[in-house]
């Protein structure tokens, strides 16, 4: 038996949680509410393909050697810049800045430099599924903190923080959060970090979606309220330009970002040469902002469609109302298990794919929720998306407000 020999983190027994979280159907009328995908329509592929051929032409055969890990100066530059200007992160310097191989070696890095087996971390209740992937293979114990519509429960995590004062790690998706589309106060995002230097602890600050805002103004982030250098704030291009390439970044303490870079020697070496300077060519000569405002303006409708269909179709049904980024959460009644749904009413009879609560959970331990994604499907998929849902809820749960609305 191979498998005698891993490492107790590859958990001969489970699998990755990001494995079978729906299936991949290929029903011709199939509609998905699952991925967290942005919309292909809208990639600038052409302006992307002149950026790169301009890097091969720059560089010639140089381009396709190895190249520093600390990635291209322009898109540093850059990057520096939007932090301050965009993000808050005021006295930023380069020694602060870090590529990574998109959001998720972001996450998967910190685990590593954070956490040895058993140590304690706490995680929103609800949260990002990849990230648990990530930190599951470290073995921590988990530490739940449940979620509330203006963020995470401070008061709920400053109980747990006097039980378990060895919680080293809190991560957060302060804005539109994967999966509940929660954005977190300001009050809670200063709050939060009075507490992570009360209780000394590091703060995961995820933010793929910060720039994916359709309603409101923009908050400060975390970071920018950081007295101690506790904050790592993670980003990406990933939702505002390709995943493609899987290009990310983290502003941090130069300590942090020291401890980073040397496990991300030995994981891949550097910051892919060409997929950065494409992205580097792209910024010289196109405007990022404009391309998010274009699909600003996309998201926007999209959710506001998701949002009139559940109106329409599921009334009565607990819904989070999010002001940017890529989902909506649903929450059902008790009793009803989401997973269950899905493999056995929602896919094989309506065709309609979404990502059930229990793989949002640490523990797995909610069962009557569910993500829904707006970015992927066109409005008419969402319309009649919205549609199957309200008529399979009603089958399965036979409330008498499905009744009249389908
Ligand atoms: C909250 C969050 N963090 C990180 C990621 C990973 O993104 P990337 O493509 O940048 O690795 C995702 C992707 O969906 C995400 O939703």
């Amino acid at each position: 038996m191979l498998e005698n020999l891993f490492s107790s983190r590859v958990k001969l027994d489970g699998k990755s949680r990001l494995v079978g979280l729906f299936p991949e159907t290929h029903y011709i009328d199939n509609i998905s509410f699952g991925g967290g995908a942005p919309e292909e329509r809208l990639f600038p592929v052409a302006e992307l393909k002149e950026a790169y051929q301009a890097a091969v032409q720059k560089e010639g055969a140089h381009a396709f050697q190895y190249h520093d890990i600390r990635g291209p100066e322009y898109l540093r530059q850059f990057l520096l810049k939007r932090a301050k200007d965009l993000v808050g992160i005021k006295n930023v310097d380069d020694s602060q800045l870090m590529l990574t191989a998109g959001g998720q070696q972001g996450i998967e890095l910190v685990a590593k430099m954070l956490l040895n087996k058993g140590d304690a971390m706490a995680v929103e209740a609800p949260t990002y599924v990849g990230a648990l992937a990530a930190f599951d293979n470290y073995e921590p114990t988990y530490y739940n903190v449940s979620m509330q519509d203006d963020g995470a429960d401070l008061e709920q995590f400053e109980q747990l923080l006097q039980v378990h004062p060895e919680i080293k790690l809190f991560y957060t998706v302060p804005d539109f959060h994967n999966p509940t589309g929660i954005t977190m106060s300001i009050a809670k995002r200063k709050h939060l970090v009075e507490l992570a230097n009360k209780y000394d602890f590091i703060i995961l600050e995820d933010t793929p979606y910060r720039d994916l805002r359709y309603l409101g103004q923009s908050l400060p982030s975390v970071k920018s309220f950081d007295t101690e250098g506790r904050v790592i704030f993670l980003s990406s291009f990933s939702k505002i330009l390709t995943p493609a390439f899987r290009i990310g970044w983290l502003v941090a303490s130069p300590v942090v970002v020291q401890a980073l870079t040397k496990l991300k020697l030995a994981e891949d070496l550097e910051v892919p040469y060409l997929p950065s300077a494409t992205i580097e060519y792209y910024l010289k000569n196109n405007d990022l902002d404009e391309h998010i405002q274009s699909l600003r303006d996309l998201y926007q409708g999209k959710m506001e469609e998701m949002t009139t269909a559940l109106n329409r179709y599921l009334p009565g049904v607990k819904v989070s109302y999010p002001e940017g980024g890529f989902f909506l959460w649903l929450e059902l009644d008790e009793g009803i298990d989401t997973t269950k749904l899905l493999w056995e009413n929602s896919v094989p009879k309506e065709h309609l794919v979404y990502v059930p609560s229990e793989n949002f959970y640490a523990n797995r331990d909610c069962k009557n929720g569910m993500r829904i994604n707006f970015t992927g499907p066109s409005y008419q998929q969402i319309d009649d998306g919205v549609k199957r849902l309200s008529r399979m809820l009603l089958e399965t749960s036979k409330k008498e407000f499905f009744v009249k609305a389908v």
